[in-house]
């Protein structure tokens, strides 16, 4: 056995237990639908799971492949299927949020009081201006009032674009002069690790030389900070709904309306604003809540602990979770504050029966240990997810083991950003689940691994990931840049001749073992996974070169116990500053100004400054080497160096 045989090898297997799978949503029906009628079964979800005010007569047009179009001449209304439909069903009464504040106050919403709220939200959002297609930035912490925008913004047919509150005011600028924002709602600043950070600063700075196409930010008070007012700009949020009309109709839209705007970290300095649409991916997005965490919305209590800043906060606390008329929990700080058990503390108070969380959050309570958890009533459980990262099988078993009382179905969910919802998994009460797999695509989901001359590599091997027929919460391209959407992901393995047969390149190494199951390995390019947050290597070297003191820089994901892979990076400081600072010193700078130009999550564990980078004779700095320096590893090859000498110097100057 090779050594990557035996890392991924794993023999223990879980049964879908008898009982389970007696009440289960899902059955292995699905499956035999789909494979005999893909396009029929995505056509029976949507047709199931929403209310179109318009039916939609074709299912998908791919004729102008990879621009796709699903459920292209029906109608519906995003807010409506999330919101009003429910309460007209008469489940007005349905907690749709128990929402947690980090300091322990807590706020409970029912469909009918969050569709109320966002009827007004709606009209201050058209008072001030926004109409069909404009855009929306979105900049808050993980309190209501950030569902209630998303929901208001989709409500009247704009675009949203949530930027995580934990990014800098120079990415949060990048990101609303990209989309042209017209409007950004904030806060005063929300509640992390027992201090109440600051967000309206971030948006000052990012529109102060006044060249923006903002005209207005609305402000929500949750933090008491005090905050800089610009007159005729900003106004508080409280004060626009409480003078808003509390009726707003829901107007039908086309289904390929775009949605929202999300911005993640590709292989070049710049972030991609990924572009998704209305019908189809709220239906995979309504579909997969449902079949993938056996969803009873009658019963259950559903939690997913990601923040509405990353896509997986997009499908999995908003979208998917409401569209299904679902009861869940949000809450808004970290896992530690104020004791290492508080999320199960929230488990036991609500009663929570579905958890979805990320395996980087596992492993950290793993090294916290089972005492904290132990301390609670957990036995409401009965489904726990895991996503963002490949999942190491101890953290697997832990958390079936010591969070699901040994009894809980683990599944293991793979997709990304621009899959939009879930694409490979395990369903439970279906499959028998294998720790550290992420498993197999779902019903209506076809994936392949390939190797570089597009040829399917087959049981026990590796390659690169695909996606081989389009699904419909597929993005729809990059924010003004269809170029680079064909390029970043149908290039590769574009078929000539014949345009629809065109794949999906997800970015990511697979394998297949013996039984046909995926396990995803990590990205091949040059985008990192730290914590379960996509970081690009480009985009925190440029900002490290942006710096005076910094000659040149080269920074990897090496691989970390706590956070899968951490930035660590390689500086060669400018002649003067090597003489005039220490490396501690330049260091500190060094951090502290990637926090500031990125935010905090970019923050590199280590900059280490060296006097040489290694280079082949092209020029191209030779990652491979720095990433053995930073694992603490035997140098690999250097034969293609231009000089062979150079990783000698470095390990020297590191000594
Ligand atoms: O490398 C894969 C990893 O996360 C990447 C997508 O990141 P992002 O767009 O931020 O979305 C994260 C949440 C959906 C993928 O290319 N990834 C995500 N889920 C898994 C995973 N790697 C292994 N196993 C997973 N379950």
């Amino acid at each position: 056995m090779s050594d990557i045989d035996s890392l991924l090898h794993e023999d223990r297997r879980f049964a879908p237990d008898p009982d389970f799978a007696a009440q289960a949503v899902a059955g292995s029906e699905l499956y035999d639908r789909a494979k005999a009628d893909r396009l029929g079964f995505w056509a029976d979800q949507a047709r199931e799971l929403l209310h179109w005010s318009t039916p939609f007569t074709q299912t998908l047009d791919w004729n102008n492949a990879p621009f796709a179009r699903w459920f292209a001449d029906g109608r519906l209304n995003v807010s409506y299927n999330c919101l009003d439909r429910h309460v007209e069903a008469g489940q007005g009464d349905r907690v749709a949020i128990h929402w947690e504040g980090e300091p322990g106050d807590s706020r409970s919403l029912t469909y009918a009081e969050l569709t109320a709220e966002v009827k007004r939200a709606a009209n201050a959002l058209t008072s001030l201006g926004v109409r069909h297609g404009d855009r929306v930035a979105i900049y808050l912490p993980m309190i209501p009032e950030a569902v209630v925008a998303m929901l208001a913004v989709a409500r009247l047919g704009a675009v949203h674009s949530v930027v995580f509150g934990g990014f800098s005011a120079e990415s949060l600028r990048s990101r609303i002069d990209d989309a042209n924002a017209k409007v950004v709602i904030t806060a005063d600043g929300g509640w992390r690790k027992g201090k109440v950070f600051p967000l309206k600063p971030a948006v000052d700075a990012a529109l102060a030389d006044g060249k923006t196409s903002v005209e207005s930010v609305l402000v929500v008070k949750r933090g008491e900070n005090v905050v800089d007012w610009t007159d005729g700009r900003d106004r508080w949020w409280h004060d626009e709904l409480a003078a808003a009309a509390a009726e707003h109709e829901a107007q039908p839209f086309e289904a390929e309306n775009p949605l929202f705007i999300l911005y993640t970290s590709g292989t070049t300095g710049k972030p991609k604003g990924i572009l998704h649409t209305s019908g189809g991916y709220l239906t995979q997005a309504a579909f997969t809540h449902k079949a993938v965490f056996d969803l009873k919305p009658e019963t259950d209590v559903f939690w997913c602990t990601a923040d509405v800043g990353w896509v997986t906060g997009h499908s999995y606390v908003v979208y998917g979770p409401l569209a299904n008329g679902a009861t869940q929990v949000m809450y808004e700080g970290t896992p530690d504050t104020p004791h290492p058990g508080r999320w199960w503390e929230l488990i036991e108070k609500y009663k929570v029966s579905i958890l979805y969380t990320a395996p980087t959050a596992i492993r950290t309570f793993m090294k916290l240990g089972r005492e904290h958890p132990q301390k609670f009533d957990l036995s409401s459980l009965r489904v726990l997810g895991s996503v963002g990262e490949p999942i190491n099988p101890e953290a697997w078993i832990w958390y079936r083991d010591i969070i699901g009382g040994g009894k809980t179905p683990v599944v293991d969910t793979w997709w990304q950003t621009e899959t939009g919802a879930i694409m490979v998994s395990a369903l439970p009460g279906v499959t028998t689940t294998k720790p550290g797999s992420a498993q197999v695509p779902l019903p209506g989901i076809s994936v392949d691994v390939l190797d570089e001359n597009a040829k399917p590599v087959g049981l026990g091997s590796g390659g690169l990931l695909v996606v081989t027929e389009p699904w419909p919460a597929m993005l729809r391209g990059i924010w003004g840049d269809p170029e680079r959407f064909i390029e970043t992901y149908w290039e590769k393995f574009d078929f000539e001749g014949s345009p629809n047969r065109r794949m999906y390149l997800a970015g990511d190494g697979a394998r297949l073992d013996e039984d046909g199951d995926v396990w995803v390995l990590g990205r091949v390019d040059d985008v990192m996974n730290v914590s379960g947050h996509r970081l690009s290597t480009m985009e925190i070297e440029s900002a490290l070169v942006s710096h005076p003191i910094v000659a040149e820089a080269a920074v990897v994901g090496a691989s970390d116990e706590n956070t899968g892979q951490a930035v660590v990076a390689f500086v060669i400081l400018r002649a003067k500053q090597a003489e005039a600072q220490t490396s501690e010193e330049a260091s500190a700078i060094l951090r502290a100004w990637v926090a500031e130009q990125i935010g905090a999550i970019a923050r590199p564990r280590q900059i280490l400054i060296v006097s040489e980078l290694p280079k082949t004779r092209s020029g191209k700095i030779m990652r491979r080497l720095l990433r053995d320096v930073a694992e603490g590893r035997e140098i690999g090859d250097t034969t293609t160096l231009a000089d062979t000498s150079v990783m000698s110097v470095i390990t020297d100057t590191l000594k």
